[in-house]
């Protein structure tokens, strides 16, 4: 029986108890600079991102990975860029920054400010404690049949007597990877909570990143997406969420999805 727990502390709390190399894997979103208020229960500043930073990279078990979601919020006509200077923070802890992913966003607000695109994306940073351990890679159909020209080495040439390099033409299969833009819808998720994101988005990180059995952590749990990813990809989870309301309304929805599965299963 795999764990789900989502637990009402500060993050930063939970951290400093956890032994060093301890933890699979986490996906989260923190708070985007002060764009939201959280009930006005959350303290969040620069400082206290790299205070959980820490915390994170030591806790990370080797090869495993963080993958963080972050957007900037726009001050003054200029974006924060908050997002970049936690990424680099990361680094500068000895992370690795694996890859730089696009969340974007397939419905996104209508534009608002006359001097700017809309904006449709955000970041979704993919960092590991050395060498990645795990990649199970989201595979798409290719649209076109191709041919791929394999260099084939060291061919010896009857003709001259000499070693040479030649090519060999095949078919590929018709899958390749993903690519490292991922496109979701946003919103029509009715519950209590200013910023959730996608599950779809929740899904594919965590099945990429982690195998079966294994324990995904997210240190702001808000509504609870990740954990209810978790569960539905048979992996454990574990949540912490700082403010009270968000917490609860976690825990029951993964109780009313765990009721479910009884209910579907005939349990
Ligand atoms: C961007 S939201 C995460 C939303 C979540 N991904 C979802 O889909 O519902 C950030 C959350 O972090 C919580 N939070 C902020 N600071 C925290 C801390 N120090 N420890 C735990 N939770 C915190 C906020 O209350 C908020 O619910």
């Amino acid at each position: 029986m795999n764990r789900n727990e989502i637990i009402n502390t500060d993050c930063l709390d939970y951290l400093l108890a956890q032994p060093s190399d301890s933890i699979d894997f986490v996906l989260t979103s923190p708070p985007y600079d002060s764009m939201r208020l959280y009930k006005r229960k959350v303290e969040w500043s620069f400082g206290k991102f790299q205070s959980i930073a820490v915390e994170l990279a030591r806790c990370l078990k080797p090869g495993s990975v963080i993958v963080w979601v972050v957007g900037d919020e726009t001050v003054n006509h200029s974006e924060t860029g908050t997002s970049f200077r936690q990424a680099l923070f990361f680094k500068d802890l000895g992370l690795n920054l694996y890859d730089t992913m696009i969340f974007e966003k397939a419905n996104p607000m209508p534009g608002y400010r006359s001097s700017m695109y809309r904006q449709c994306f955000e970041y979704i940073f993919v960092l590991c404690k050395g060498e990645m351990r795990i990649f199970n890679p989201i595979m798409e159909k290719t649209t076109t049949t191709r041919e791929t020209i394999y260099r084939k080495a060291n061919k010896w040439s009857m003709e001259n007597g000499k070693t040479t390099t030649g090519e060999q033409r095949r078919p590929t299969p018709g899958m390749r990877y993903h690519n490292n833009i991922f496109r979701y819808g946003v919103g029509g998720v009715s519950v209590d909570h200013p910023a959730t994101f996608p599950m779809q988005l929740a899904i594919d990180m965590i099945y990429t990143y982690t195998d079966e059995g294994m324990t995904v952590y997210d240190p702001f749990a808000g509504s609870g997406t990740t954990n209810l990813a978790a569960y539905r990809l048979n992996r454990s989870a574990i949540g912490t969420e700082v403010v009270e309301e968000y917490a609860a309304l976690a825990q029951n929805r993964i109780a009313a999805a765990m009721a479910q599965q009884q209910i579907d299963f005939g349990l």
